[in-house]
């Protein structure tokens, strides 16, 4: 399987009892969060733990959290990572919302020596929401054509994945939109920042889909990040001709996606 071609859809798994469980951590720039997921339906088995991202959030510093968060489980197998960046032959190439540091590291090399040297998988945080939804949330029955998975959170996060297959790294976030970068017109955090009502934020969200509209003329939104919660308020303001619908998964999607891809041996 080529880096940038990863398809996604269920495929056919003989598996054992136990083989059908997985690790998956998201790291974000609040919250370090971990669960153990039952890899056949996408649920978590027992209860997420969230660690707080350390201050400075240095690469090592992360690193040391997502052992603590293992080590809370007990989990001794392959454990699959999420992080807000660009993630090519296994090395971190961009670090938009994270310490400055991120840019460069190996994070194949990172991880799994902090982790024991044990097997592990290392990739962007929308994309490993994309894996998830589209093997058990919003995309799942709708996998035909472009589907765009956005996240609004401190940044805007995107997959793009066609017919089933991801294609990593998209960045959607950062083109811009009428001179200014997206994610800095309408993330969740701009609008938090500014105090928008929905309704104003919405207009904004408007704009950007219309804009990658144009340009990848898309079957399927799949709109996510925690404001999505509220998305029966909002979805139905925009003013878009592609459908647009709320992730399924919430913020289980990145770890889910994480779980995913390091049982399958994805790499980025
Ligand atoms: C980063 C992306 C990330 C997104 C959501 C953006 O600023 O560049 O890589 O997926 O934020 O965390």
């Amino acid at each position: 399987m080529s880096d940038a071609q990863i398809t996604v859809l269920a495929s056919d798994r003989s598996t054992s009892p136990s083989s059908h469980l997985g690790f998956g951590i998201d790291i974000g720039g609040s919250g370090v969060k971990g669960a153990i997921v039952d890899l056949r339906t996408g649920a978590f088995v027992g209860d997420r733990h969230r660690i707080a991202t350390p201050k400075p959030a240095t690469p090592t510093a992360v690193a040391d959290t997502a052992l603590e968060i293992v080590d809370h489980f007990g989990w001794t197998g392959p454990v699959g990572l999420t992080v807000p960046g660009v993630v090519r032959d296994g090395i971190m190439r961009s670090a938009a919302n994270i310490d400055e540091s991120w840019k460069g590291t190996d994070l194949n090399s990172l991880f799994s020596e902090r982790l024991g040297g044990r097997r592990v998988s290392v990739l962007n945080d929308a994309d490993a929401a994309g894996i998830a939804e589209q093997r058990f949330g919003a995309g799942a029955q709708n996998s035909e054509g472009t589907v765009i998975l956005l996240t609004f959170g401190t940044g805007i996060g995107s997959a793009l994945i066609y017919d089933g297959t991801l294609v990593p790294n998209t960045e959607f976030g950062h083109l811009e939109v009428d001179g200014k970068e997206a994610e800095h017109q309408a993330s969740a955090k701009v609008r938090e920042d500014k105090g928008w009502s929905l309704r104003k934020w919405t207009k904004k969200v408007s704009t950007v889909l219309s804009h990658y509209e144009a340009i990848f003329s898309p079957s399927l939104f799949i709109v996510g990040g925690g404001i999505s919660r509220k998305g029966d308020q909002w979805i139905p303001l925009l003013t878009n001709e592609t459908p647009v619908v709320a992730a399924q998964l919430r913020n289980s999607a990145g770890i889910v996606g994480a779980a995913i891809a390091v049982d399958e041996g994805l790499s980025f």
